[in-house]
């Protein structure tokens, strides 16, 4: 049974206006929010690993080109920068060209640490094979995902005055999946992502693979998410583009929150595809909150790490009511902001209780439409890889 069992007609929807134009006020840079000590006795950290050294585990090469959303997915050399001015108030990248962050060494590491990790894999309707809550067992995991360097050449790549920091959920810190030969079911099913920003670093050759191609819809999120409604998820190739990875270690950026995008099975291959998603959001507590409750609601850190991550976004929105250097506000204003720092917590509260959802799903192929994460027949199973068999 579902964790949530409710009549789902009763369950507030919530829905983030994305369209709003943003106030002055609401230019402000959040401290970064550390759930970096956050444990958990079901994932207990494990210590036989290098610490993680920015000098000698990273190699950042930049892309040969950054695709925006705006104007119909063109490439450009650069992100315009964001321009708070003007009310333009998100990055317009929907992703880039293949680059690097890692060294050849930090790349050894983190595969490494993948391996050991092969025992912990599941799998659900979504994903047949993945891994997640690395980051609390494994402090290089940890400290890479909150690596300050890379934080701020991603958020340059986005073209951002407003700094990135590391997702809230750390049970999202290099999320990994598997991908093994198996021509019935893809390594991802259409989705959109429940974190604003990631990274999809390729941890593994491809060689000799064939099929487990990363493919995009370049279309506004709610035209896509109608195209695959329509053509039962087999979208014609016109809408979509593949995405070449440039070779193991290379890495993607992508505002995958406002692409839909999923990854084809994989038909031969002498070893498993391995991708490492780096999850990413905004310091800025007032932006559209694209961070989604009902997508990891089966897993037992949810309710806590998704409360910690409201209360974060509420604790930076008081802290920028309290910067006295500011125009004396109206009464007006006061109630607006008030308003919103308990909308964070009310929304909060109604997800936790199941009487709101914030459900964006994926598209089940198997069903032929979309499925949530608290549907009754979406269940979670542990996933045995052997090693050997996969060649690694
Ligand atoms: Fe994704």
């Amino acid at each position: 049974m579902s964790k949530h069992t409710v009549n789902t007609d009763q369950q507030r929807h919530i829905q983030y206006n994305t369209d709003v134009q943003p106030e002055q006020w609401q230019y402000f840079i959040g401290d970064v929010f550390d759930t970096g000590d956050l444990k958990n006795d079901k994932y207990p950290l494990v210590d036989d690993e290098p610490k993680y050294d920015p000098s000698i585990h990273l190699n950042i090469v930049e892309p040969e080109f950054v695709v925006l959303l705006n104007n119909n997915f063109q490439r450009v050399k650069h992100a315009p920068a964001i321009d708070f001015e003007q009310g333009v108030y998100k990055s317009q990248v929907a992703y880039t060209a293949p680059f690097r962050i890692l060294s050849d060494e930090g790349y050894k590491v983190l595969k490494s640490i993948i391996k050991r990790e092969f025992i912990n894999c599941e799998g659900d309707q979504r994903q047949p094979n993945r891994i997640r809550h690395i980051g609390y067992r494994s402090k290089w995991i940890r400290d890479f995902n909150r690596c300050p360097i890379v934080l701020e050449f991603l958020t340059k790549l986005c073209g951002s005055n407003e700094p990135l920091m590391a997702t809230t959920l750390k049970s999202s810190y290099s999320h990994t999946n598997i991908g093994l030969v198996d021509p019935t079911k893809n390594i991802d099913q259409w989705h959109v992502d429940s974190v604003p920003y990631v990274i999809i670093i390729l941890a593994c050759d491809m060689t000799n693979t064939i099929g487990g191609e990363l493919q995009l819809i370049e279309r506004e999120k709610q035209e896509a998410l109608k195209l695959i409604a329509e053509y039962n998820g087999e979208i014609p190739d016109e809408y979509v583009q593949n995405i070449d990875f440039g070779g193991a270690g290379s890495v993607i950026f992508m505002q995958g929150c406002e692409i839909a995008h999923r990854v084809k099975p994989v038909l031969a291959g002498t070893e498993p595809r391995l991708t490492v998603v780096n999850s990413y959001m905004s310091r800025n507590p007032f932006v559209t909150e694209k961070t989604r409750y009902n997508t990891f609601v089966y897993e037992p850190t949810c309710d806590y790490e998704f409360t910690l991550h409201k209360a974060w976004r509420a604790r930076e929105q008081l802290k920028a009511l309290m910067m006295y250097d500011k125009d004396w506000p109206s009464k007006e204003n006061l109630i607006k902001r008030l308003n919103l720092v308990i909308n964070e917590l009310v929304d909060c509260r109604d997800l936790l209780n199941g009487t709101a959802t914030d459900a964006i799903g994926f598209y089940d192929a198997k069903k032929k439409g979309m499925s949530a994460y608290d549907d009754t027949n979406f269940k979670v199973e542990k996933k045995v890889v052997n090693i050997q068999e996969t060649g690694m």
